[in-house]
């Protein structure tokens, strides 16, 4: 009898410990089952008490009429399928008739305290289906990656959690261009570095702008096929990568043979219709601090300013079909930054908006696509970095943050796979000076942690 109660009150201590200290494991080992016979259990009087049965039908009333039983109960939607995942549950439900998924919606705040879940998430999986995704655990307090995220596929990376516990996946085929903003300290730099980190391994070509000096992006410099670290270098790099996307098109044009035996299918029109051998690299260009390139104080920078926004928008325009993508970084990117700026952002589809100190500075990033993304937006903690509102690509917004992946660790994945830089030659001016290679001799990955 003792042997049982010190072993139950170890067990419990354990429980505890790991629900204190490492809640995903505490999840996995117990939080699961509790939470599944938790909800199984009290699913009825929820669901009753947050207002989601409905009362019984015509029939069922008059049959109970008939055969003079007491008048039958209010009825919950009907459980199709409860599913642990690695940060929760996934609850399926059928509607009864009358109910719809806003009414779920409306009540997730209800439902996620009377089944003491972190976080609940209610979206229509088809006409008369709703799915609860429920969290157990605070999934964003301290990010954790799950290993399958790492393949994800042809140009679409992972970069970072989502509230609801799903990984959230940056893909430049569905989404080409993508505007970051947020104010300083609020995590646009690892956002870019966690980009960098996922890109390093793929098939694609680097190419940075930040006009810090490179503080970000120089020490990362070997993936990189080219590099500018202040607006001057930037008017050019930008001029080259214009270039080369006419390049790429005037490759296009010769491949696209449209005669009359060729099958529909077959006719290209953008480079992932090429043939293997034939398709040139992807690119990726990454800008950081964007206001910098917009910014003048003589006629001279002034023309500087035009030539680099007129190329940006150019890319912006034209460049998804040539594989070249852009994610621009800034703490504003609204009209104060002259002209052809709104036009620029127009065309930036994917948006991603980190902690920000007042509501203009939001809507630059969702008052044009999501007013209540703005107000989400503004609410971010300050002792929460790296937690951002972005667009999802159902046309809706979630929560992500991004895990804490320091400048050192990002530094040796872009040396682990400096082999696949690729050499672009319109690119060749650009290339980055490297530093000597080695443990000592790496001033880079040795300064890491002060640049963190
Ligand atoms: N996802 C994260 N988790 C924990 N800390 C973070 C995260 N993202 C950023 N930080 C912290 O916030 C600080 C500022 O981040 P940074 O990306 O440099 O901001 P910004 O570029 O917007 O000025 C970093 O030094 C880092 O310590
Ligand atoms: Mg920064």
């Amino acid at each position: 009898m003792t042997a049982l109660t010190v072993t139950l009150a170890l067990v419990a201590t354990a429980a505890l410990l790991l629900r204190w200290q490492r809640p995903a494991w505490y999840w996995m080992s117990f939080g699961v089952v509790f939470a599944m016979v938790r909800i199984l259990a009290r699913y009825a009087s929820v669901m009753d008490a947050c207002g989601l049965t409905v009362p019984p039908s015509r029939w069922r009333l008059t049959l109970a009429r008939m055969t003079g039983r007491p008048i039958p109960d209010s009825r919950a939607p009907r459980i199709l399928r409860l599913r642990p995942t690695r940060t929760g549950l996934v609850l399926r439900v059928k509607l009864r008739p009358g109910q719809d998924a806003f009414d779920f919606s409306a009540a997730s705040d209800r439902l996620r305290h009377s089944f003491v879940m972190q976080n609940v998430t209610a979206r229509e999986v088809r006409s008369g289906v709703v799915e609860l995704r429920m969290t157990g655990y605070d999934v964003l307090k301290r990010v954790q990656m799950p290993a399958a995220a790492a393949r994800a596929g042809v140009m679409r990376v992972p970069v970072a959690m989502r509230e609801d516990g799903e990984v959230y996946y940056r893909d430049y085929r569905q989404t080409p261009h993508a505007l970051n903003v947020g104010a300083t300290q609020s995590g646009k730099s690892v956002y870019q570095r966690n980009l960098v980190a996922a890109l390093a391994p793929l098939d694609v070509a680097l190419v940075g702008i930040d006009c810090k000096q490179g503080v970000e992006l120089a020490p990362l410099a070997r993936r990189f096929t080219a590099l500018g670290y202040n607006p001057d270098a930037a008017a050019d790099l930008l001029d080259a990568l214009v270039e080369h996307m006419e390049d790429v098109y005037q490759l296009i044009r010769r491949e696209q043979r449209l005669s009359a035996d060729l099958p529909d299918a077959e006719i290209t029109a953008d480079i992932w219709d090429l043939p293997d051998h034939l398709r040139p690299t992807p690119i990726v260009l990454l800008v950081d601090e964007v206001a910098e390139l917009a910014l003048f104080a003589t006629k001279e920078e002034e023309k500087r300013r035009d030539r680099i926004i007129t190329s940006l928008v150019r890319l912006a325009q034209l460049g998804r079909a040539a594989g070249i993508y852009l994610e621009i970084c800034g703490q504003r990117f609204g009209s104060e930054l002259g002209k052809g700026i709104t036009m620029l952002r127009a065309q930036l589809t994917g948006r991603t908006a980190h902690r920000v100190n007042d509501e203009t500075s939001a809507n630059m990033a969702f008052g044009d696509i999501a007013p209540d993304a703005v107000l989400a937006t503004v609410q971010i903690r300050t002792d929460r970095p790296g937690t951002a509102v972005a667009s999802d690509s159902s046309g809706g917004w979630v929560r992500i943050r991004t895990p804490h992946l320091t400048l050192r660790r990002a530094v040796n994945i872009a040396n682990s796979h400096a082999h696949r830089t690729p050499e672009i030659p319109a690119l060749d001016a650009f290339r980055p000076v490297l530093p000597p290679l080695g443990k000592a001799a790496a001033p880079s990955a040795v300064t890491a942690p002060a640049i963190v």
